[in-house]
């Protein structure tokens, strides 16, 4: 039965999709049964898979209005063991059609729940905001990671993110813990990384993964999954 892994922070441009991608590659180059789901209308996690935004027939949007069902989404991926649900700009319109509709937090979940026994992980790559969308990933999620860029602003808006978690554990999905907080673009060489990092560990404690996402300099070009050696899929 997959664990099911959110990657979540509000503010945008920190690293979640390069982590979700990342972690998905890794866990599937280790042979194991991974679905990275992508939860973000601006789809950079669908883009990076390789695939493109604007020819796919079956995205995310279709399984959440009702209208696919999950494994008809599934798609391939170069690494055989990792397979890939799309989105593209059209779930935008989720948010809106389903703002007032019951039961509009659960139903990623209730669409993910076929697919549980086929994997091993199923990663849940989110947009920048606290939307209806992140709030249907954390709901159906087992672990939340938090991946938080070392610049200066970077532990504001954590505490409404932990906030958030706190009452979807209470109302919505009481299995719901952080897994971890990922310091990202952790350049060793400036004291702001190591401010942030001490930081992070004096509120944060043993949330804190000892792994870290180093930067590269310059930001290394995005690329498509298809593209890569097998070997330079490291864990981040
Ligand atoms: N470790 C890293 N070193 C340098 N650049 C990075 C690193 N991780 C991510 N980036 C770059 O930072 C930008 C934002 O990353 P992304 O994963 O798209 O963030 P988010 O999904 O949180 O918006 C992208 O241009 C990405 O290529
Ligand atoms: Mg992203």
């Amino acid at each position: 039965m997959a664990q099911v892994i959110c990657i979540a922070n509000q503010k945008g441009g920190v690293g979640k999709t390069t982590t979700a991608i990342n972690l998905s590659a890794s866990l599937a180059v280790f042979e194991k049964r991974t679905l990275l789901v992508d939860c973000d209308p601006q789809a950079n996690a669908t883009s990076g898979m390789g695939l493109d935004k604007n020819a796919l027939r079956r995205t995310l949007y279709q399984g959440l209005l009702g209208d696919s069902a999950a494994q008809a989404l599934v798609q391939d991926s170069a690494i055989p063991a990792l397979k890939l649900i799309a989105s593209n700009v059209e779930l935008i319109g989720f948010e809106v059609e389903m703002m007032a509709a019951a039961g509009r937090e659960t139903l990623l979940r209730e669409l993910l729940a076929p697919l549980r026994p086929a994997f091993d992980y199923i990663i849940l790559d989110c947009p920048p905001s606290l939307s209806l969308l992140t709030l249907n990933a954390l709901t159906a999620a087992d672990a939340l990671i938090i991946p938080l860029q070392c610049e200066f602003y970077a532990l504001e808006g954590l505490g409404q993110l932990l906030q958030t978690v706190k009452r979807i554990k209470r109302a919505l999905n009481p299995a719901l813990e952080v897994g971890g907080i990922l310091l990202t673009m952790f350049d060793r060489r400036t004291n702001l990384a190591h401010q942030v990092a001490a930081e992070a560990e004096r509120h944060f404690k043993d949330l804190v993964f000892k792994t870290t996402s180093s930067t590269t300099r310059p930001p290394r070009a995005p690329r498509a999954i298809s593209n890569w050696p097998v070997r330079s899929c490291t864990p981040v």
